[in-house]
């Protein structure tokens, strides 16, 4: 145990800027910039018997944040990996979900990037993931959409989620499990998540550009469409064909594929979790079993 003595198999325990340590005993000091601008991106990354899942990937698309913010990657790959491993290991659940974190560190004020020699703040913790809830998987979540008000860099998995969480927020009061977001009439993609829908058979996904995330699960959701002679077309999505989908899914890293039966109080299709997305979710269920439930390391 490198920082304190006192975790216990029952407290979380956490990875700052080179110990770990409890959760409570994780400080930072007010003047990161993380806490003062949001300057700063992070990963969500779900393990599986305590398998972490497309490390790699994530790995890349944090790259890609930390390039898009102009700031060094403070660790190798394999450094990451190291860390991640102990991270695991050192916290209880055999699924989990990873939360890493870099901020430019700690400066004074100053809107400008602080002196080249700051340190960045290297932040990771572990949450449980919990198993999909079988009444959810069974009858879909609902979604309303709202305009999609954030920045031009959505690609870049930045900290400073404000409009996110004011989004998702409309959602909530309105009782809904996701908002889904439109930009000049296109679908983009969730307040936190990637946006499918199924029309005639046909799964259609928005492209990669820098209005959403790169979605790790949105990939593997098209690598299994690919492989599984599910036809799919990656094209942008205007909102007529949205609000006329036999099928709208949302798909993330925690929450894995997700039907969402009812928008904006109308029903989906016929307002149950349609047959591609059944498919798709025992496509996903048996991938995740055959590449990640493997003997506990
Ligand atoms: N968010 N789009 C947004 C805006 C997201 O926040 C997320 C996930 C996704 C899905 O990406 P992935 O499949 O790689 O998880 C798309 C994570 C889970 C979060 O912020 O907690």
């Amino acid at each position: 145990m490198s920082a304190s003595g006192r975790a216990s198999k029952h407290q979380p325990l956490v990875y700052l800027n080179g110990a770990f340590m409890p959760l409570e005993d994780a400080r930072i000091p007010v003047l990161d910039r993380g806490f003062i601008f949001g300057d700063g991106v992070y990963e969500v990354i779900p393990v599986y018997s305590r398998h972490p899942f497309r490390l790699g990937e994530h790995l890349q698309r944090l790259q890609h944040s930390l390039d898009g913010i102009r700031l060094s990657n403070p660790l190798s790959e394999a450094r990451w990996q190291a860390l991640i491993t102990e991270l695991i290991a050192r916290n209880t659940g055999e699924d989990q979900y990873l939360y890493l974190h870099i901020t430019r560190g700690v400066a004074s004020r100053d809107h400008a990037f602080p002196p080249a020699d700051t340190a960045p703040t290297v932040f990771m913790m572990s949450s449980l993931l919990l198993p999909a809830n079988p009444a959810l998987r069974a009858h879909g979540v609902s979604a309303i959409c709202a305009q999609d008000n954030r920045w031009l860099h959505c690609d870049i998995k930045a900290i400073s989620l404000l409009p996110n969480v004011l989004l998702r927020q409309l959602g909530v009061d309105a009782g809904a499990a996701e908002t889904i977001l439109l930009r000049d009439g296109y679908l983009t993609e969730g307040a936190a998540s990637s946006i499918f829908i199924v029309k005639a058979g046909i799964l259609l996904a928005p492209p990669q550009s820098q209005l959403m995330l790169p979605g790790i699960t949105y990939d593997v959701v098209l690598e299994l469409a690919a492989a599984n002679d599910i036809p799919c077309h990656i094209a942008p999505v205007p909102e007529s064909e949205l609000r006329s989908a036999d099928e709208i899914w949302l798909t993330s890293s925690t929450r894995e594929v997700q039907a969402i039966t009812q928008l904006d109080g109308q029903p989906v299709g016929n307002g149950a979790p349609g047959p591609t997305y059944k498919k798709m979710d025992q496509l996903y269920q048996d991938f995740k079993a055959s590449t990640m439930r493997l003997p506990t390391p």
